[in-house]
Order: structure tokens, then sequence, then C-alpha cells
């Protein structure tokens, strides 16, 4: 298992579902409808089921696996399911994808994933997209830039941190981290899709007061494990940042991959 807890989703469900590129989800869903009757979307460590729940109505008429390696997350995804809606759920280690798992797909999702991936993972989706025509809509890969509203003078050590952090082993080997939408743009160009790529940052305000403060708590412990911030000094950065929430932008992208 992973390790994310619902509590952590489902405070960051909105800040996603506000960042999402509108355009890059609309494409997304119109190209999954025009797949014929029932057209399968498989959603790639889909947690609780976010991206489903951001498709809305555009998931009507269409059919839903949701894989990921946390029965616990999968669980909370069926139970979060509409009355008399269903979908297929499947408990599966990404890192050893077993073909099947996207077998019967029209389009492959994914959301808050790629960064923790490696980039042989992405390259090795790619070609299997690529050689089946599915498409991949893959969407909050964060970029490694945070800008905190007002400026602290260790934001840019705790951010630099952060991120080299970002790019240790989350279960796929070397993550790709900031670098997860360039990857996916290369590997996904490379096989000939046609790849569309748009921003997606969360723009925190004041009213965001706990999904900030999950992220600080979240920021700090990467930091601390990195050795690279004296602890008096991100001490001092945590305590700031918890006094007052403070608008914050974190950089994301959504990307759209479709077979030519
Ligand atoms: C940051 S969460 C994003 C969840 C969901 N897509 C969302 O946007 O709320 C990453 C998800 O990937 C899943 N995950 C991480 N590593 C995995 C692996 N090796 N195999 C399957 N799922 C994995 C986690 O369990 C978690 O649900």
């Amino acid at each position: 298992m992973s390790g994310f807890d619902t509590r952590w989703l489902d405070l960051r469900e909105p800040a996603d579902h506000a960042a999402r590129d509108p355009f890059l989800l609309d494409a997304a869903g119109a190209y999954l409808l025009a797949g014929g009757e029932a057209p399968l979307a498989v959603d790639l460590g889909s947690g609780t089921g976010s991206t489903l729940r951001a498709f809305g109505s555009r998931a009507k008429a269409t059919r839903w696996r949701l894989v990921d390696n946390d029965p616990r997350l999968l669980e909370a995804a069926v139970s979060r399911l509409p009355d008399g809606e269903a979908v297929e759920r499947v408990e599966a280690d990404l890192t050893h994808l077993a073909p099947d798992v996207i077998d019967g797909a029209r389009l492959v999702t994914a959301s808050a994933l790629f960064d923790l991936a490696s980039r042989g993972f992405v390259n090795d989706l790619a070609a299997r997209l690529g050689e089946r025509r599915i498409a991949l809509y893959a969407a909050l890969n964060y970029d490694g830039g945070m800008r905190w509203e007002p400026p602290h003078p260790v934001d840019r050590e705790v951010v630099a941190a952060f991120n080299r952090h970002q790019t240790g082993d989350k279960g796929f080997g070397p993550a790709l981290g900031p670098g997860a939408m360039e990857a996916l743009r290369e590997a996904f160009t490379e096989q000939g899709f046609d790849v569309r790529v748009a921003p997606s940052p969360w723009r925190l305000a004041a009213e965001d007061e706990a999904l900030h403060a999950l992220f600080v708590d979240g920021v700090v412990s990467a930091v601390a494990q990195t050795d690279e911030v004296a602890s008096s000094r991100l001490d001092d950065w945590a305590a700031r940042r918890r006094e007052t929430p403070p608008l914050c932008k974190v950089g994301h992208w959504d990307v759209l991959a479709l077979p030519r």
C-alpha cells in the first residue's frame, strides 16, 4: 500500500478540481465519449476516484476501471458512487503493470500520479498505449514551482530541498518529481501521439486553511528528511507559514495525448 490517506485526498480534491485545465478535461471527455457504446476509461492510481468525479456528467454513458494498490482507497471510491452507478475496481501494483489492466480502454487517466513515477514507467506506458492507440489524460503533475505571498527568506531553500525530495524513490525507482510533465510530453510525442499540455496550478487562499496546514506539514516532513535546511531555519519557516495561511501558488500541468 502507498500510504495516501483519505483526509489528504479529500482536502486536496476541491483545489485539484478548480486547478484542472477545463479545455483539456473537456477534450478528454469528448474523446472518450466518441468511442462508441459505453467506452472504457482506466484510471491509474485512482485513490478515492477524484478523476472520475472531475469528469462529472462527461462520465455518463462511459465505463470506468479504477486501479490502485491501496484497497482502502478503492473501497472509499466505490462507497462514494451515486446510487445505481458501478465501476470496476482493480487492486494492482502499477510498478508491475499487467497488460490486461488497460485492456479495452479508449482512455487512460491519472491525476497526481506521474510525479511519483519513474521515466522508465512513463516510457513503457507510452509504448503500450501507442501500440494499442489508447489516449492518455494525466492531470496535476507537480512542476516544482511554489510561490508564497508574502514571501519568506527561506522559501527558496525549502522549495529546492522539497523538489529534490520529490525525485526520491516512491516505489517506481527514482521519481520524475517536477520533471513529470516533460517526460510525458517527450515519451508520448515519440510514440506519435498528438500531445497538448496546459498549466493547472493550485491557488491556495486563506479559506483553504485545512489543506494549507496539511500541505505545510508535508513540505516540512519531506524537507526535514533531506537534511538540506538547518532545523532552526525550517522551524522558523514552518511557524511563519502556519501562523497565517498565505496565498500560495503550486505549479502543476495537465497533459492530454491523443493517438493521431
Ligand atoms: C497523490 S495520490 C492521487 C490519487 C488520485 N488520483 C487523486 O487525484 O486524488 C496517488 C495515488 O497513486 C496510488 N499509487 C501510488 N503508487 C502506486 C503503485 N505502485 N501502484 C498502484 N497505485 C499506486 C496511491 O495509492 C494513490 O491513490
